[in-house]
């Protein structure tokens, strides 16, 4: 058995090698970059493109009609044609990117990755694509392959959904439609494509799937030679635009590199070539296994060249048939294709949570009851969060709604629809397989697995970046005003997810809070917040400073003494251990010491700053995300928790409010909500 798999190891080791490698030639010359997620060094941004949670964002967001072009260009020009040896590189590309609709009805026009001899021009908005001047239509070079998402018949396009060679012209040379392959650009999936260009073989190929898996059969195959196009330096990069429109370009990751090119120093002369020459030749080393596989194929066809043929052809159809497979696999689960939060009727919502029936019922937020829902038609399941309440400022209900829809992060719960027919609101969410940070922390010991070190610290990390997004970078500032473990869901991966917006409010970024109902959870609400009832962006991170001591020490916020009935304010008791110089002592007991003390302290301070009595002292969630991430100083925490004093009489001390929520709190939840006007 053991020399038949070394053999078969053998043979699809070398005929993959054989077929699938790029050429064996590294020169200097050949450019090789990954960004696997993006940050503003190496890149130029031009028009309304910026970055975001380290996405690049082409178009801007904004859900009043606009017009918007941006283009990202990769600094450094890359060659692409050595006029010594007269060869045209070859070049592969892989980016992951989505589009999407923030208002359902208006579409933008869509994307392209391009090179361009030029790195300073930014095209026209509309069916442009950011790629050409709507004035001097033919003065920009380039080469794109567009992702068009708008039936543009001025550039002759088929339909509204298509990919296409652009070559100067944004008249595209081919198009086809990736609904062939299943995917749709304006799905707000995130969709990979990949993109080759082999100069021996003058074709250019574009792969297109919503998975990473690259499918076995391009998107678009155009039988070209780019050698006249490509000149000897270029620029790489993205761009995209909308007209009047609203459209959301997002790439995620890029991968990019050039083949082909001979070194320009010869390496090796064919008279001069023997087995010894290879191994000890002092070329600039590629590395040191690519010498011995020089070495093995040249034996392997030498030996058995016919032999080695035949079974490498086995092989590579066995690899096909099973490629192919996997994609008839992938085509099964043909993803429901969604594009942006949808109206959903009423009696569809009923059937999928079999009459919002008792056992459906998988949690209670400030909102509702929450559903566990099952799509038949396309066998997804989402989460279904039913109003208790009549809603009299319904108009101005789903105006907010509308807002916190065009909201999107990936440590967000994604809301994918409404309904409000029979009086009732319904609003549909993605589902979340693991529930909520609360579960999952204070979960019965021996009831499912414990959140390890490396979870909790991205649980912190993912609130930090999507409380960032809504406090600093959205259009319109949100202040979620109910940050609590309970309403920090866990996806898939255990990735935090902050859902739950019943009580959230939107404010321009320079208006002040207004002060309005005040509503919150007890044990969450920072000390200004309970005496003047304004929530701020600073009482949402007094908030998230009390979730990140608890994902830290495994303890809720307010929790009886075991075997008394004194109850403990966790920020409290945290700064106490701080005063004493013992704060590691702070952490969950449950993990045994499995963590990096350093990170440990780390958390325990930062949540310390957050939750800091002083508004004025709060770090900013931008900050906190920084810190959590190195890349800012840890900020000093004082010793001592300071103590804060009102100008006006305390109505309520937070003692107080403390002992009335000990009353009436269960001894299982010492969690309350008040509403204090
Ligand atoms: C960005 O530029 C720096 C300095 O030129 C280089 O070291 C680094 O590899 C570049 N990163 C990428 C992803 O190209
Ligand atoms: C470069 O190569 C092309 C074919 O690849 C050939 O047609 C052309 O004449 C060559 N040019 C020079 C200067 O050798
Ligand atoms: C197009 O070119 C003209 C003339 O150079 C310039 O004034 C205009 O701003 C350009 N438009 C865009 C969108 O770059
Ligand atoms: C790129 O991003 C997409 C979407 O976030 C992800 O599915 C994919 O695995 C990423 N690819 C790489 C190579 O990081
Ligand atoms: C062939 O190889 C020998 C050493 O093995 C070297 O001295 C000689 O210069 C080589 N000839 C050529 C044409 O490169």
């Amino acid at each position: 058995m053991a020399p038949r798999k070394l053999l078969v190891f053998w043979v699809v080791f070398m005929s993959l090698f054989f077929f699938f490698t790029d050429p064996p030639f590294a020169s200097a010359e050949n450019v090789n970059f990954d960004f696997p997620c993006f940050n503003f060094r190496n890149l130029t941004f031009l028009g309304d493109s910026h970055i975001r949670n380290g996405v690049v964002g082409l178009t801007r967001e904004l859900t009043v009609p606009s017009s918007s072009a941006g283009t990202v260009i990769y600094n450094n020009p890359i060659k692409f044609f050595d006029p010594e040896a007269n060869i045209t590189a070859s070049f592969s590309t892989r980016f992951s990117f989505s589009i999407t609709n923030v208002n359902p009805t208006s579409y933008g026009d869509g994307m392209s990755f391009f090179l361009s001899p030029n790195n300073r021009i930014l095209g026209s908005p509309g069916g442009y694509l950011g790629l050409v001047n709507s004035s001097q239509l033919t003065k920009n070079k380039f080469v794109a392959i567009e992702f068009d998402t708008r039936l543009d018949l001025h550039f002759k396009d088929p339909n509204d959904n298509h990919v296409g060679l652009d070559i100067e012209s944004l008249t595209s040379i081919k198009t086809a439609d990736p609904i062939l392959q299943d995917v749709e650009f304006k799905s707000g999936n995130s969709i990979t494509a990949w993109i080759d260009y082999k100069n021996d073989q003058e074709r250019l190929k574009v792969y297109l799937s919503y998975s990473s898996f690259k499918p076995g059969k391009p998107a678009l195959s155009v039988d070209i030679d780019l050698s006249e196009y490509l000149k000897e330096v270029m620029y790489v990069g993205f761009s995209a635009s909308t007209e009047g429109s609203t459209e959301v370009h997002l790439i995620e990751n890029w991968s990019f590199h050039t083949f082909g090119f001979v070194p320009t120093r010869p390496r090796l002369q064919p008279h001069n070539v023997s087995d010894t020459d290879v191994v000890v030749s002092p070329r600039i080393p590629v590395s040191g296994s690519t010498n011995k596989h020089h070495k093995r194929l040249g034996l392997g066809l030498g030996i058995a060249g016919p032999a080695f043929f035949c079974v490498a052809l086995v092989v590579f159809g066995y690899v096909s048939v099973s490629k192919w497979m996997n994609m008839r696999r992938q085509k099964s689960f043909k993803a429901e294709v969604i594009a942006g939060p949808r109206e959903f009727g009423y009696k569809e919502l009923k059937s999928a949570t079999g009459g919002f029936h008792s056992s459906r019922i998988i949690g209670h937020g400030a909102f509702g009851t929450v559903y566990k829902a099952f799509f038949v038609s396309s066998g997804t399941i989402s989460a279904v969060k039913r109003s208790k309440h009549s809603h009299e400022g319904k108009t101005e209900f789903l105006s907010e709604l509308s807002i916190i829809a065009g909201l999107r992060h990936k440590n967000l719960v994604q809301l994918q629809g409404w309904s409000v027919e029979k009086g009732e609101l319904l609003l549909v969410y993605d589902f979340m397989p693991n529930g909520s940070l609360e579960k999952v922390l204070y979960q019965e010991s021996g009831q499912g697995t414990l959140l390890d070190w490396y979870h909790r610290l991205n649980v912190a990390v993912g609130l930090a970046s999507v409380l960032t997004y809504l406090h600093q970078e959205c259009e319109q500032q949100v202040i979620h005003r109910d940050i609590k473990t309970g309403n920090v869901l866990l996806d898939g991966n255990f990735n935090a997810r902050l859902g739950d917006f019943g009580l959230a409010k939107l404010m321009d970024h320079d208006k002040s809070p207004v002060s309005t109902l005040t509503a919150g959870t007890m044990g969450y609400l920072a000390p200004e917040y309970l005496q003047y009832g304004k929530a701020t962006e600073k009482t949402d991170v007094f908030s998230c400073g009390v979730v990140i001591l608890e994902v830290a020490c495994g303890r809720r916020p307010i929790e009886r003494e075991p075997g008394s009935l004194k109850m403990v304010n966790l920020v409290d008791w945290v700064w106490g251990l701080h005063s004493e110089g013992r704060i590691i002592e702070a952490a969950d007991k449950r993990l045994n010491g499995e963590f990096k003390v350093e990170e440990m302290r780390k958390l325990l301070l930062v949540g310390l700053s957050c939750a800091n009595p002083d508004s004025a002292e709060r770090p900013t969630m931008r900050r906190v995300l920084q810190i959590l991430s190195n890349e800012a100083e840890l900020l000093g925490v004082p010793r001592v928790k300071p103590s804060l004093s009102f100008s006006s009489g305390l109505p309520l001390s937070i003692d107080d409010i403390v002992s009335d929520c000990e009353e009436c709190s269960s001894p299982t939840s010492s969690m309350c909500e008040i509403i204090i006007n």
